[in-house]
């Protein structure tokens, strides 16, 4: 064997050996760099006779070629070998099923207020939305329950930092709160052709959202929801109350026959008060009541709070459960599973 040879079938092993581009680049130029075996011959070449210089040149040229040759067939091996590699990893199994993205929904509570919104909605009442951290004003005071008033005690509340000592500020235990911040709005904004003696747009709105109060059972839980109405003018009677509340719940429910029933109570806001119930044929036993709301006349003390008099101005308010109209509409029959996040009762309403 020559020396050139020797030294091509040298960089086939030194290029066979390389696993990376980079190994195969340090091989290359120990037979093709600047002082590479092939290299070195070259520069010999000067110092050889002529007539000898052209066949060693010739020589050296084609073991240069073969050492070339063998880099590029061992460059493209690495090249195909990356390729499979990479595609292996990126390999896609087309036989895998897709990945599901589960469809979302409302939570019934949910679906109650957006029906609840609807139906008000379409007699006119406008939708409003109040703080849940309350004054002791707007959450008692103002609606004719002052301090010491008995009525406070049905309200055990959460009170958090804020306000005074003797009026602190707490988490909202009812949404009527929003019955005075929303009647002090309307008033303000009408003030200058109520002071005139003209005639104030009536105030009719709805008011849903959630309340708190330390209860804790089947039926009762520390978060809740409410939905307040009020509605004042200057001829709005408790007949109006019982045909808004009446058609409400027949649309709500669809059941033109459903029987409600106003039945004489107590609020410090309202009077004359009433609680409503509604007659349920549907579940055992039949023609069982069940309490939906509280409602009455607007007390003359909560409509001067509203900053109008209360020998012009009179109306109605109620405040209902959401949560006990989603029970009765779905038959739930533990108020707590609306709050576990349970996706296999959830998923029952989409
Ligand atoms: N806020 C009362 C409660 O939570 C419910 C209520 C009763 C609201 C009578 C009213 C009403 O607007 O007129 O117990």
């Amino acid at each position: 064997m020559t020396d050139l040879d020797s030294i091509v079938e040298d960089a086939g092993a030194a290029f066979s050996v390389a696993i990376t581009p980079a190994d195969l680049e340090n091989a290359k130029a120990q037979f093709l760099g600047k002082s590479g075996r092939i290299t070195e011959l070259m520069k010999g070449l000067a110092a050889l006779p002529v007539e000898e210089k052209k066949s060693r040149g010739a020589a050296i040229n084609q073991a240069k070629q073969g050492v070339e040759a063998a880099l590029t067939v061992r460059r493209q091996a690495l090249a195909d070998a990356e390729l499979q590699l990479q595609l292996k990893a990126e390999a896609l199994d087309v036989s895998l099923p897709g990945r599901q993205r589960p469809q979302g929904g409302l939570h019934p509570v949910s679906l109650t207020l957006e029906r609840i919104e609807a139906i008000f909605g379409s007699m006119g009442f406008d939708v409003a939305q109040g703080p849940e951290i309350e004054t002791d004003w707007f959450n008692f005071t103002a609606l004719n329950t002052p301090e010491d008033h008995p009525a406070r005690s049905m309200h055990d509340t959460f009170y958090v930092e804020g306000g005074t000592d003797t009026a602190p500020n707490l988490l909202r235990t009812h949404t009527s709160p929003m019955q005075i911040r929303y009647a002090v709005q309307h008033v303000k904004k009408h003030r200058a052709l109520i002071d005139a003696g003209g005639a104030m747009p009536e105030i009719r709105v709805i008011a849903p959202g959630r309340t708190y109060r330390v209860d804790s059972d089947a039926t009762h839980s520390p978060m809740f929801h409410q939905c307040e109405g009020l509605w004042i003018g200057e001829n709005v009677s408790f007949k109006d109350l019982k045909v808004v509340f009446t058609d409400f719940c027949r649309t709500f429910f669809e059941s033109d026959d459903l029987v409600l029933r106003f039945r004489p109570s107590f609020f410090p806001f309202t009077e004359p008060s009433a609680e409503i119930d509604i007659q349920f044929q549907a579940g055992p036993p039949a023609g069982r009541w069940l309490e939906v709301a509280g409602s009455g006349q607007v007390h003359p003390n909560v409509v001067r709070n509203m900053g109008l008099d209360p020998e012009k101005y009179i109306g109605f308010a109620f405040g209902m459960g959401p949560d006990r109209l989603t029970m009765l509409r779905y038959g739930v029959n533990d108020l707590r599973l609306f709050f576990d996040g349970d996706i296999r009762f959830l998923s029952q309403f989409q």
